[in-house]
């Protein structure tokens, strides 16, 4: 049996990392367009590393949480396939100790150079002026995919979604595309499909089974009933 999970800054919440459209959420502070697009990283790059620059601060202080554990505890012990995908670009994940996963989003961890691709680990702190340590261009990014950008392992992940048994969304209000449509293809696949959110996407289909509240409880007892199964 084969099991794909998608998820969204909601897991990462009580790691104390923001999520993007609850109340006082990031984009209640930041205009998308003047932070995450390369638009934005071309006209004005130091606010663009100031928002990343706190936004990787705050991922370094954080750590994981049960929801994470409970994730990578199913990919240890489940005997079949587990896919964990996730829109976040936090580290916390693979901090958990999840292998078998795909950041769409890129990687906050993760330098790059604009100019070269190559990619590196990221310091604390990044500045307009900083120069690629490989080719020396002055045009060093976040390693993380901005809009208007292709998301990563798309092929990848369209394959596992098509194949899984189980595929369930774990805190994501599913409204950024191509991740949003992964539900209604997981559905028109066949899988059993589980939405875990604290208040409900309302994404249409609607996954078969919603399960509401809070991750670090919600998705734990999901992962336990799953392996007794
Ligand atoms: N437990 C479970 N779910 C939670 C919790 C929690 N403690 N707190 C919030 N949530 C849920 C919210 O109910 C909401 O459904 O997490 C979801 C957060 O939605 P968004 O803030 O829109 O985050 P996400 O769905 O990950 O955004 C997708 O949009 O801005 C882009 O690239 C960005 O990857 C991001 C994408």
């Amino acid at each position: 049996m084969s099991i794909v999970t998608l998820t969204g800054a909601g897991i990462s919440a009580e790691s104390g990392l923001g999520t993007f459209r609850d109340s006082d959420a990031l984009w209640a502070r930041y205009q998308i367009e003047d932070v995450a697009t390369p638009e934005a990283y071309a006209r004005n790059p130091a606010l663009v590393h100031e928002f990343y620059n706190l936004r990787r601060q705050g991922m370094r202080a954080a750590e994981p949480n049960a929801a994470h554990h409970a994730l990578a505890e199913l990919e240890r012990r489940h005997r079949g396939e587990v896919l964990l995908v996730t829109q976040n670009v936090d580290d916390l994940h693979w901090r958990a100790g999840s292998r078998k996963m795909v950041s769409m989003h890129g990687q906050l961890q993760n330098a790059r150079c604009a100019a070269c691709s190559h990619a590196w680990t990221a310091p604390d702190l990044m500045f307009p002026e900083d120069r690629c340590e490989k080719c020396d261009a002055q045009a060093c990014r976040p390693d993380v995919v901005w809009f208007g950008e292709d998301v990563r392992f798309l092929e990848e992940i369209v394959t596992a979604v098509r194949q899984a048994d189980i595929f369930a969304l774990i805190g994501t209000s599913g409204t950024v595309y191509p991740a949003a449509g992964l539900l209604e293809l997981a559905e028109a696949c066949g899988a059993t499909t589980y939405e875990i959110n604290l208040t409900p996407s309302g994404m249409r289909p609607s996954a078969q089974s919603i399960l509401l509240g809070r991750a670090t409880e919600t998705v734990p007892k999901w992962v336990a009933k799953l392996l007794r199964s």
